[in-house]
């Protein structure tokens, strides 16, 4: 019925649902936005995910969103942080680099 530029729905390292979605959207030029990048309600709790966090001298949601960029080049991010503190920390998640072997650590979880 109508062209359709971006599609939003719940994905995460641990919610993924919508891999496939993800990829056919990516081949088609389509945006991705994941609402509960980090969980939501329940943000994500993994010991492999804090222990990847601690090599990179990270926090566990900068690896977090880390993933999600590096996931696809469609996924775009819009957060809900309530404070300045997390919105700087979450900013700088732009900024880590996941290697293939690191990207493979988190596929796992
Ligand atoms: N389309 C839909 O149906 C739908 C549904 C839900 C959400 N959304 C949208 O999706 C976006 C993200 O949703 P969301 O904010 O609810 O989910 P989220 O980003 O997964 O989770 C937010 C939670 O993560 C915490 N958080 C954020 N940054 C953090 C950090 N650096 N360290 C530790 N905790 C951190 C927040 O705590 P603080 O508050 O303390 O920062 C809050 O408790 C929003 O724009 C929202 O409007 C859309």
């Amino acid at each position: 019925m109508t062209p359709i530029i971006c599609v939003q729905n719940m994905y995460n390292l641990a919610n993924r649902q919508d891999d496939a979605l993800v990829d056919r959207l990516a081949q088609q030029q389509i945006a991705y936005v994941p609402f509960f990048p980090l969980g939501g309600f329940s943000p994500l709790q993994s010991t492999r995910l804090s222990e990847v966090a601690t090599s990179l001298n990270a926090t566990p949601m900068q690896v977090a969103l880390a993933w999600l960029l590096r996931r696809s080049p469609n996924i775009l991010l819009i957060l809900g942080p309530s404070s300045p503190e997390h919105l700087q920390e979450n900013l700088a998640s732009a900024r880590l680099t996941l290697t293939d072997e690191i990207m493979a650590k988190l596929n796992g979880i």
